[in-house]
């Protein structure tokens, strides 16, 4: 049958009606093609086709008023004409039927669906063209009249196939919608999974995190116990000194932490203040127990402790300048101080704090040589040489401490 049917597009987009054209050949229909409103009636006109399905939205002449004007010409009235259409709301429905169209395809349209709804109203075109003709339908829609002038058939053929397509959509929809929920779920299947698969890993890496830490608190500890170890060697050798090196790291600690340096630097000054002394152990003992006015050849043999603490201490990997502070802590910043006679910037900070809390200590309590200078001498010595020997920063620091912030050595 379709062999000898002949349609007519009326289409402006060529990329539709081409779509269109091929869906038609492929089946066996002959296809003509109008790009307009104007076109089409020039056509039909020349040669009446079977069927006509035209675009609605289209400029001058639209697919309502072409539907019409054919539909109002006794001669073509009888040829089916399908309009294509977005079908939005009910307006719609009533134009097509007051145009007399024949029935609606909305677009995207399945070609299968298509070719049934041509092959359904060719089919119904002969019931059709059996009955009478009628004199058409009025109806009020909107607070509008419009006249409906088709025959009953085809305004039950038109609203059926309205009908028909709403109830497509709706299957549409349906299947988009499983479609989603089930693609919902296998997500929800996916989420659960790497979720757990994720939980199992953050567990995996707090534990390992956790076992780091203690690992790192152990050594900690460790390292704790043999800087405190090696620091009382040092004060067993020298018992008047007995304390002073934690002493000492306890002043410059508070001065490092007055200071504002950070949390990493100040442990790195506790360590070297307890440690600063450790060379000592090369000096003779008997030297550093006796009582009485220290003579040159025995200070010379001090003056070496830096020097033999650098010695030993350089060997051990620290995490901050442990070994320099050591060495330089009898530095001066005038180059006055043993053993490299360094001056300024060429010391280390950590090593201007060690020298400061050293001298503070060492002069505020008591040594073998002399009784406890105390703690105001020690204050006026640090403040006379103020820029001169100690590094101005420093001393501030260390006389705001002690005199306005309540430091002292049996308090800390
Ligand atoms: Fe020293």
């Amino acid at each position: 049958m379709s062999e000898k049917v002949e349609i007519l597009i009326v289409e402006d987009s060529p990329t539709q009606a081409l779509r269109l054209k091929n869906i038609l050949h492929e089946q066996g229909y002959r296809v003509q093609m109008a790009m307009h409103g104007q076109e089409a009636l020039d056509i039909i006109l020349d040669h009446e086709p079977d069927l006509i399905i035209s675009d609605i939205v289209m400029p001058e002449i639209d697919g309502f008023e072409l539907c019409q004007r054919i539909k109002k010409n006794e001669k073509w009235r009888r040829i089916p004409v399908i309009l294509l259409t977005s079908l939005t709301d009910s307006k719609n429905v009533i134009k097509g039927l007051a145009c007399g169209a024949d029935n609606f395809i909305t677009k995207p349209y399945e070609p299968k669906y298509l070719l049934s709804r041509i092959e359904t109203i060719l089919n119904n075109l002969k019931l059709r063209q059996a009955r009478k003709e009628s004199q058409g339908l009025q109806i009020i829609f909107g607070g509008k009249q419009y006249l409906i002038p088709s025959e009953p058939q085809q305004i039950l053929d038109f609203l059926f196939s309205t009908y028909e397509t709403a109830l497509h959509q709706n299957r549409e929809l349906v299947k988009t919608k499983e479609e989603l929920k089930r693609l919902n779920l296998q997500l929800e299947g996916m989420v659960a999974q790497r979720t757990a698969a994720l939980t199992a890993e953050v567990d995996e890496r707090k534990k390992a995190q956790t076992e780091l830490q203690e690992s790192l608190n152990k050594l900690h500890k460790t390292m704790e116990g043999t800087i405190h170890t090696i620091s009382l060697m040092s004060e067993i050798r020298d018992p008047y000194t007995a304390g002073h090196e934690r002493r000492v790291s306890q002043l410059a600690c508070a001065i490092a932490h007055e200071l504002r340096l950070s949390k990493d630097q100040v442990e790195g000054i506790r360590v070297a203040g307890l440690l600063h002394d450790i060379g000592k152990i090369s000096v003779p003992i008997e030297i550093l127990s006796r009582p009485g006015q220290i003579r040159d050849f025995e200070f010379n043999m001090i003056k070496i402790h830096p020097q033999e603490g650098f010695d030993i201490l350089k060997k051990i990997e620290f995490p901050w300048p442990v070994a320099q502070a050591v060495l330089q802590h009898h530095e001066r910043m005038d180059g006055s101080g043993y053993p490299k006679g360094l001056s300024g910037s060429e010391i280390i900070l950590e090593a201007r704090i060690l020298a400061v809390a050293d001298v503070v200590e060492a002069m505020s309590t008591h040594r073998p040589y002399r009784p406890a200078i105390g703690m105001e001498r020690a204050l006026n010595e640090i403040s006379q040489n103020r820029g001169v020997q100690y590094d101005p920063r420093v001393v501030d620091a260390c006389l705001l401490l002690v005199k306005e912030k309540g430091f002292d050595f049996e308090s800390v």
